[in-house]
């Protein structure tokens, strides 16, 4: 059995990559029409139902920065274990509404944690372990807030500042940089129309 495909979407509170996950999925999907093979939509944290419940925690509870990481490490090992691992195991591919570049960017970047620390828990949890590809969608601080501000009562990351989010940002453009062959860079602000076509050009790499 061909092992499947693991697939992220990353990117800061209001960069849009909602908008375009399930448009993508059925992409994939329409490009395995193998029926055998499937692709697993998920998120993180979330993704099981510890994963869940912790998802509930991590965004309405305030908590010490180091039990952040741990937690957010703790739901993603249950997530490889449970749903991950096993599909790509029997040929499905994955896709997932964020994964460990999340936590570099908001727990590294976003609230300051040492990167070491980051690095330790992800050989820890995932080994070697990394997407095979992560379409980063980028979009300007501002741009992103007046996004935000449009949506519902804002969580423990949504209610974040500015600089909260220009330092995740410049994290999650700085974990680009250091893995060119993985990350997809997508300019945000274009129309949805030529995002797109941006996404086509992905799925054709694939
Ligand atoms: P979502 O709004 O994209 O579903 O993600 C939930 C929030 O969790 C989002 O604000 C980013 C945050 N988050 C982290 O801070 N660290 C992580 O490792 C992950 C996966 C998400």
């Amino acid at each position: 059995m061909v092992r499947g495909k693991f697939i992220t979407f990353e990117g800061i509170d209001g960069a849009g990559k909602t908008t375009h996950l399930d448009w993508f999925r059925q992409r994939l999907a329409d490009k395995l029409n193998t029926g055998v093979r499937k692709v697993v939509m998920t998120r993180e944290p979330g993704g099981t139902p510890l994963g869940g419940t912790l998802r509930g925690i991590l965004l309405a509870q305030p908590m010490d920065l180091e039990t952040e990481a741990l937690l957010m490490f703790a739901a993603r090992r249950e997530h490889l274990a449970q749903v991950i691992e096993p599909a790509l195991a029997q040929g499905d591919w994955v896709l997932s509404d964020r994964f460990t570049d999340a936590t570099f960017a908001y727990q590294g970047g976003g609230r300051g944690l040492p990167r070491d620390k980051l690095e330790a828990l992800e050989r820890w949890v995932q080994g070697g372990f990394q997407p095979d590809l992560t379409v980063l969608f980028d979009v300007p601080t501002e741009t992103a807030s007046e996004r935000r501000s449009a949506a519902r009562a804002p969580d423990n990351f949504e209610s974040e500042s500015e600089t909260f989010f220009e330092r995740t940002r410049a994290e999650y453009l700085r974990c680009a940089a250091e893995a060119p062959d993985r990350f997809f860079i997508v300019d945000s602000t274009q129309s949805i129309e030529s995002i797109r076509k941006r996404l086509e050009e992905v799925v054709a790499s694939l």
